[in-house]
């Protein structure tokens, strides 16, 4: 599989509450740890099982080293990730007491990841997985080139933007969480599964699936082999940081595996709430055989 996307540093600071607006607040002292929701999703993937194949931008510095460091100990390809002279992307990010987490993205070197820097054997894709941290036009134009060479295309519409036709037309999967499914419907987030259900349905095409992840309510889907919804696990939440993206990741892992999509769907849901027990980004994202121990398969 493919994955498209950011790599990012993230600047993380533990606090009582998020500050308002004009406030002040004191924190945590500050943590580095690897993130991005692209090189997130890979490493989750990849500490499934998954063959990952990365494409992404760094900077040339010293977060760019580093963070190519971490991406190198995992069992994944790094070919396609180049350094450009433009500083890494940087994630500021507050946990609040009870894992709530709040992001500011600065783009830096992903947003230098343009359409010309796809990698030539694009159509030589089976699962290509994309999120929106990097340039909408690539996003379009590598969902556009792997499904014409027959690629299920998986869309995680964060953080959510408007979807060109062109881009939700080439989507196979889309998984966007209840502030994303309300932003790209243009409504409120839906407030329980049943309301989840029926935006799930409204965001779908005849030909996609959406999955629609609900935090503490678990997630529903909706698409051509029909719907379910299914509860989340209880778990002592410490940080919520990446547990989207380990939901994602571990979606793509168990389809590409030939799971269907139900059961798919109950293993992504495992590998989320297990995420939310650690703290930190890539840190945090269980391997196999803690998956395999937390989920009892
Ligand atoms: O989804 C969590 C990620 O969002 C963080 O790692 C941060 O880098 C932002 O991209």
């Amino acid at each position: 599989m493919r994955v498209i996307g950011s790599i990012n540093m993230d600047v993380v600071v533990e606090v009582e509450r998020a500050p308002g607006a004009g406030e002040t607040v004191l924190g945590s002292d500050y943590r580095l740890h690897p993130g991005g929701k692209g090189a997130n999703q890979a490493v989750a993937a990849a500490r499934l099982g998954a063959p990952v194949d990365m494409v992404g931008c760094l900077g040339r510095d010293a977060y760019g080293d580093a963070l190519f460091k971490a991406l190198r100990r995992e069992a994944m390809a790094l070919d396609h990730v180049q350094r450009v002279a433009t500083p890494s992307g940087a994630a500021f990010i507050t946990v609040e007491r009870g894992g709530q987490n709040r992001i500011v993205v600065a783009p830096g070197a992903n947003a230098q990841l343009s359409a010309e820097r796809l990698p030539a054997d694009l159509e030589r894709t089976d699962w290509l997985l994309l999120q929106l941290e990097v340039p909408l036009p690539t996003v379009t134009a590598a969902a556009a080139r792997a499904r014409a060479g027959g690629a299920k295309v998986v869309l995680n519409a964060a953080p959510a933007a408007p979807l060109p036709a062109e881009l939700a037309e080439a989507v196979d999967y889309l998984v966007v969480n209840e502030t994303e499914a309300g932003a790209l419907l243009g409504v409120e987030a839906p407030a329980h599964a049943e309301q989840a259900l029926q935006l799930a349905a409204r965001l779908r095409t005849v030909r996609s699936t959406v999955v629609l992840t609900l935090g503490a309510q678990g997630s529903v889907w909706s698409g051509p082999a029909g719907q379910g919804h299914v509860a989340a696990l209880p778990v002592e939440v410490v940080d919520t940081t990446a547990c989207g993206d380990a939901y994602v990741g571990a979606l793509v892992w168990a389809l590409g595996a030939g799971q269907p999509l139900a059961r798919a769907i109950e293993l992504a849901n495992a590998n989320g709430a297990l995420t939310a027990t650690r703290e930190g980004a890539q840190p945090s994202l269980p391997t196999f055989h803690e998956l395999r121990r937390f989920a009892a398969f």
